[in-house]
Formats: structure tokens, sequence, C-alpha cells
């Protein structure tokens, strides 16, 4: 044993670890970390048609929602004390082009749905997701030319997209789309115009992963993607090399950084938070969501106690927040107690 307590002797039957953990009262003294509404962010999918409710066929339990429903759906998400949603909207096939135009249109379904919430719910925060994927016909998060994902031709159109959407009154920019340069070239921009105090998460360590799957379906992405994003998004097998695309960010000024996907990511989260001490959340994506509810209406795995395991999970890696589709269903079972 390498940590012996020299007056205890550090053997059994002194010390017996079970002693604090025989009553619920003294667990709770020294449980280490703790769970609340607070840690939560919310991500929603969004869709035309005012008061649509449209659920995803891989993600049992999450809905497309139009702006109407939305906005009722945020009346509970302030109530429930969750800081803050995400919006990622489905876009039409017929929006879609090579150029992704709609991504800096001030009219556009995720600026129109900012400004109803922020109109009904001014104390809930907005995170908007800067990346070209749900405009591209070739869904891919930047423009592509010749079978390849251009880097600063993206960048450029990627800062008007994070104008525009401060313009309606985004609180959070979050860039999800991994290209370099990116970080530095929206804080530029927003400051240009004004929001300097619009503030940045940035998908920092953002994974080609499989685990996206049912996303892309919601978003209405997977059919139009030729490919794979491994040319942008990082390889699973690294580690080393989110540390570098952390740093990067942070000195680029963001003022968050995401880990993405969280659960099969867990030890980046905790590289992270110890090399940087900045605040750090966890993206725990579609595909966990999936698998962990399949599993449960399958009646394989107890639904609540795993979802707020999961959820533990992320903090005791050291995630400040975690964005989860589980969200408002955690919420609601700390509200009840
Ligand atoms: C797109 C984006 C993706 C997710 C968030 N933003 C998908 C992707 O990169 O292909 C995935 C979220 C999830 O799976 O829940 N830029």
């Amino acid at each position: 044993m390498k940590h012996v307590d020299k007056r205890m002797d550090g053997r059994f039957p002194r010390i017996r670890m079970r002693r604090n953990r025989q009553d619920a009262w003294s667990r709770a003294m020294v449980s280490e970390n703790t769970l609340s509404a607070a840690d939560l962010m919310w991500p929603v999918f969004i869709t035309e048609g005012g008061d649509t409710v449209e659920p995803i066929a891989s993600m049992p339990g999450v809905n497309r929602l139009g702006i109407d429903a939305l906005v009722d759906a945020v009346a509970e998400v302030a109530d429930l004390g969750i800081p803050a949603i995400a919006l990622f909207p489905y876009t039409d096939d017929s929006l879609k082009t090579p150029e992704a135009e709609q991504a800096y249109n001030p009219d556009n379904l995720v600026c129109r749905a900012v400004q109803a919430v922020k109109k009904a719910h001014p104390g809930v925060g907005i995170m908007c997701d800067v990346a070209l994927d749900p405009y591209n016909s070739d869904g891919h998060d930047g423009l592509v030319r010749d079978g390849r994902v251009l880097n600063d031709e993206t960048v450029e159109i990627l800062t008007r997209q994070a104008v525009v959407q401060a313009r309606a009154g985004c609180d959070i920019i979050a860039p999800s789309d991994m290209m370099d340069g990116r970080i530095a070239a929206i804080r530029d921009a927003l400051d240009a115009e004004g929001f300097q105090d619009v503030r940045i998460m940035s998908y920092a360590a953002k994974y080609a992963s499989a685990f996206y799957g049912p996303f892309r379906d919601a978003v209405g992405s997977s059919g139009a993607l030729k490919g794979d994003k491994k040319t942008y998004q990082m390889d699973p097998a690294n580690s080393d090399e989110a540390l570098r695309e952390v740093g990067l960010d942070i000195d680029e000024g963001a003022d968050m950084i995401m880990v993405k996907p969280g659960l099969a990511y867990l030890d980046i989260i905790r590289r992270v938070k110890d090399a940087y001490s900045v605040p750090t959340f966890a993206y725990n994506v579609s595909g966990e969501y999936a698998m962990l509810k399949a599993a449960c209406d399958n009646g394989w795995l107890d639904y609540e106690t795993v979802m707020m395991e999961t959820l533990m999970a992320f903090k005791r890696a050291g995630s400040n927040g975690i964005l989860t589709y589980f969200a408002v269903e955690a919420a609601r079972r700390f509200k009840k107690g």
C-alpha cells in the first residue's frame, strides 16, 4: 500500500472504510461531489411551425420544437433553475446550399428562436452553435471545395454567423466546427460589433465520434453528409492533442471550453481541468443519451439511477456543467427532492 498512516498502522481492523458508509447522513457528510439543476444545460432541437412537437426516432423522449413550443418549454427550464439552453436547428434541405448562406441570415430559425425566448424568459441563458452543418448542402461544418473542407474561408463565414446570433440576443457563442483560428476571429468580430460581453464556449476538444449519429438525424444533416469529419474533428486515439487544442482556444479568447463527447472522454475532461482550471463543460451527446434510453426502455437498466450516476460521473471528472438531453428530467427530480 502506498499511503500508510504510521500512527494507525494503516491496517484493518482499526481502519474500516465502511464506517462512514453505514448511514445515509454520514454518507452525505463525506460525499465529494454534488449535482443540482445549476450544473445542467439543455440542448434543444428547433424547427419551423410554431407549436410543432415532433418526436425524433433515434432519441426517444426528445422532440423537435417549434418556436412557440420552445418558449413554453423554457418556462419550465426557468422554473427548474436550469441556467441555460443550447439551440440546434432542423433545417429543411431546400435551405441548404454549398455556400451555407442561411448560416448568417439574421432572420433564420435560430435567430428568431433566440429573440422569442429572450423576450419571454430573459433570465435563461441561450447558447448557439456556430458551424455550417445545418445549412451546408454537403453536411459538413465547413465549406467544401474539390472534396476538401476549407479552413480560412469557413472561418470568415463563422464570424458572420456568430455576429447575427449575438445581434439576435444570444448570450453564449459556441463554435463547434473545429476550424483553426476561429475563436480569435469570432472574438474580434464580436468585439468590433460591440458584443464584447457575449461569451464564447469553445468546443475545444471535439472528437470525430460515431456517438453523434442520432443528433445528425435530429437536425437533418445525416442524409447530406458526404464522408466523415476526420479532417477537422479529433482522432479518438489522442489525448495530448486535446490539451493543445484547449490551450490555443483559451489563448484566443474562449471564456469556457467544452469536451465532446463526454462519457467516453472523461479522462480528457480531467486532464483539461487539471491543466487549465478553466470553466470546463462536457457534452453528454445524442448517442450516449440514445444508448442509455434504449437499455432502460428495454428494462435492462434503471432509468433514474443510471441517469444520475452518469451525470455525477461528469462532475467527478471535473466538469463545471453538463450539456445533456436529460437536463429537464434530472432537474424535475432535483426539485421533487
Ligand atoms: C455540429 C454539431 C454536432 C453536435 C453538436 N454540434 C454533430 C457533428 O459534429 O456532427 C453533436 C451533438 C450530439 O450528438 O448530441 N457542428
